[in-house]
């Protein structure tokens, strides 16, 4: 079985983060989104992965490699056009050969432990498997409707009105049939080729498309919320550890990971709450759910439900911030010079909140 993962688009909703920034290297819980579905491949014993790659490509390729630090190997695989999930298929037939595959959207973050979901696929007859959940608001995804014995009557993309409430996640295994669906299909009312459509071809010939439904987390993490929504939920999942020095002044309670070479001085921590690499934290006050990534400096601040990247600095801010994404190379600080207010030099699309 093959791995194929999805890592093309933009990104707009992400905006101004996505500028510099490929959305599926964006870090919750300070491991890139892309990182986390690569290990939920190889945990399902797959080692042939294949990433599609768009306008981003030169930045996914240099963060991935060859795939080594996973013991995988990496085929990229560049996508003509960001012209739909299916025609990332299309374009992808070469590598994916008649071998059986998982297909992962890398923006989706999914509760830990799916791996044995995609070796039971491995091991059945079935010529489909789709992962379905329960949503408050369908019409943003493909949505299926099943029949009185729990199979699928049909499946539609971004139905106005909602056949019902359980939406396809970003998860799909496939077995060689899928081939002539993709060439099957017409683009949709979005000019996409659609995967959904794909799957309905299936079904529509008679294959035998499996639908799980999965009932724990799961984010597709288009917009700032959804990122530290699902910051939250993988923060629960980390297993702590302590592997930089945190002096005798500071509280971190059992819910902190502190990373290798990261200093910790005269600080509150209250997890779950993750420190990187070489961050520095001091005379502070680390609140719950939040991920500070490698290099930062946080001094005499406090910080909670908040998402800050490498290499920033947040020193002498004298409110609490809260439920807010820092990019990279980014300062918070409190400014001295008069006028007394407040000075902002931002990106585009960026969004302040001031209290
Ligand atoms: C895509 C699929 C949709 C699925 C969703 C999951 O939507 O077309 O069926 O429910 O991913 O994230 P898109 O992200 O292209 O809007």
């Amino acid at each position: 079985m093959k791995g194929l993962i999805l890592s093309g688009g933009k990104g707009t909703r992400l905006y101004p983060l996505t500028y510099t920034r490929a959305k599926q290297l964006i870090p919750v819980a300070n491991e890139p989104v892309l990182f986390r579905v690569i290990r939920a491949i190889r945990d399902a014993g797959i080692s042939e992965i294949g990433i599609v790659v768009g306008d981003t490509a030169p930045e996914i390729m240099e963060a991935v490699n060859g795939g080594e630090r996973w013991g995988v190997n990496i085929t990229f695989i560049h996508q003509s056009a960001p012209a739909g999930l299916a025609h990332a298929v299309k374009e992808s037939l070469g590598f994916l050969g008649d071998d059986r595959f998982v297909m992962f959207l890398g923006d989706n973050v999914i509760q830990g432990g799916i791996s044995p979901l995609i070796r039971q696929f491995a091991d059945s007859q079935w010529n489909s498997q789709i992962v379905l959940t329960a949503v408050s608001d369908p019409r943003q995804y493909g949505v299926a409707e099943l029949n009185a014995d729990g199979s699928i009557k049909r499946l539609v993309e971004k139905p106005k009105e909602p056949p019902s409430n359980l939406a396809l996640v970003g998860i799909y295994m496939f077995d060689r049939h899928i081939r002539e669906a993709v060439h099957a299909i017409k683009p949709s009312f979005r000019n996409e080729l659609e995967i959904t459509d794909a799957i309905q071809w299936l079904i529509d010939q008679g294959y035998v498309v499996n639908p799980y439904i999965h009932k724990g987390w799961w984010i597709d993490t288009g917009k700032p919320g959804d990122m530290l929504n699902a910051n939250d939920h993988v923060l629960e999942e980390v297993s702590p550890r302590i592997e930089g020095a945190v002096d005798a002044a500071s509280q971190l309670d059992s819910r902190v990971t502190v990373g290798k070479g990261a200093v910790i001085e005269n600080s509150v921590i209250r997890g779950p709450a993750i420190i990187g690499e070489e961050t520095v934290v001091r005379d502070s006050y680390i609140g719950p759910f939040t991920s500070i990534y490698h290099h930062c400096l946080i001094e005499k601040s406090e910080v909670e439900h908040s998402i800050i990247l490498e290499h920033s600095r947040v020193t002498d801010v004298p409110y609490r911030i809260a439920d807010s994404i820092i990019g990279r190379n980014a300062t918070v600080t409190r400014s001295e010079v008069k006028p007394k207010a407040v000075k902002m030099n931002l990106g585009d699309y960026s969004q302040v909140g001031i209290l």
